[in-house]
């Protein structure tokens, strides 16, 4: 029961394979790729406990042989140090030009993996194994690879697509609670910027997804997938469209700032949080109507998620100051703040030079809200 998603991008088209059982089918599936029977496997330490045993079986069953590197777990990881001590060790593992580097992890293992293959050798191929909800529906498609700088988040990297995905969703049901449901921020996120029947139908079905219903979670990964393969086909390095799928991550980027990008929020917690707060900047410039904020919220609340500035613990700047640290976010440009607003649910598109006084005004509403 799998279900193949292709990303049509002349010369680097790939597919993206979702459902059960994939890690034990890798080496069938990695196979075709390789030009000798090894690959060099970038994982983390808490990945691979649970894993990579399954993953090197699967490739041994297909006669190919596999290396390993294991990093630690979390998003420290993903900086200069971990990116310098990837790559040597691809080098001492003698890695060449035809051989394919297979990440194993979340986010941090697929951006830092996929970004040293970029430079590798002036480029290797590689191929995503996703463990995290998030790293299956958004990160590991799509060819964004990097790392962190000082002065940011994903600063330094490359687009390198990868030459294929494996997305088995046997693998969600180790994810502890917190992070699925931040995964699950990013799922809700595709209904809510281009389809509004996808949204209907997560809130008809994602409780089920959560309790573990398998036919639902592959559903929902393959459809989230679908939507991103779609969009990244037609812009693949955010030129216009890409652009949609940052639906929520101003506001998210800015929370994760004032929060020192701490367990205080994690990343799909901020783009549920920010998607809600995007569609209350909508309804305040009089795009969308004033229920659709509230049916995002209650979507997010039913589940058990964050969607408030008061869900999140501790201290906060002031108005003022989360729209300092949205100055600062990348899609900033010319100092005007571009945000993606809705006309409704599935309805959302890139505006330019949004007022900060309406961002503002909707920042101090939900501070108050804090109390
Ligand atoms: N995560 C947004 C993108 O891949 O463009």
């Amino acid at each position: 029961m799998t279900d193949i998603v292709h990303v049509p991008l002349a010369g680097r088209e790939y597919d993206i394979h979702v459902g059960p059982g994939l890690l034990r089918r890798a080496g069938a599936l990695v196979g075709p790729l390789l030009s000798r029977p090894r690959v060099a496997i970038v994982t983390d330490d808490r990945v691979a406990g649970l894993h990579l045993k399954s993953l090197r079986q699967g490739l041994e069953a297909a006669g190919i042989s596999s290396t390993c590197l294991t990093l630690p777990a979390g998003e420290a990881t993903k900086s200069w140090p971990y990116f310098e001590r990837t790559v040597d060790w691809l080098l001492t593992e003698r890695i060449e030009r035809r051989d394919v580097v297979v990440a194993l992890g979340g986010g941090v293992i697929g951006d830092l993996a996929g970004f040293a293959a970029s430079v590798l050798r002036r480029g290797v191929r590689f191929v995503q194994v996703p463990t995290s909800l998030l790293a299956q529906v958004d990160s590991s498609v799509g060819g964004k690879t990097g790392i962190n700088a000082a002065r940011g988040k994903n600063l330094i990297g490359a687009f390198h697509q990868p030459s294929l995905v494996l997305a088995d969703t046997d693998v969600l049901s180790t994810l502890p609670q917190r992070d699925f449901l931040a995964g699950y921020g990013e799922v809700v996120k595709y209904g809510l910027l281009g389809d509004e029947e996808f949204f209907q139908w997560l809130e008809a079905n994602a409780s089920s997804m959560l309790a573990g219903d398998e036919a639902v979670r592959i559903a929902a990964v393959k459809r989230s997938v679908e939507m991103k393969a779609e969009i990244v086909a037609r812009d693949e390095t955010e030129q216009g469209d890409r652009a949609l799928l940052n639906l929520g991550h101003t506001f998210c980027h800015a929370l994760e700032a004032a929060t020192g990008y701490s367990s205080r929020l994690l990343h799909g917690e901020g783009v549920a949080i920010g998607c809600a707060l995007a569609f209350d900047l909508s309804a305040r410039l009089g795009l969308c109507a004033r229920e659709e904020p509230s049916r995002v919220r209650a979507h997010l609340a039913g589940m058990g998620m964050k969607v408030d500035l008061a869900d999140i613990g501790g201290d906060l700047p002031d108005a003022e100051g989360l729209l300092r640290l949205m100055a600062q976010d990348k899609k900033v440009i010319d100092g005007r703040l571009r945000f993606v607003l809705a006309r409704g649910i599935g309805r959302a598109f890139v505006a330019e030079d949004v007022a900060p006084d309406a961002v503002r005004a909707v920042l101090r509403d939900a501070l108050a809200a804090r109390g």
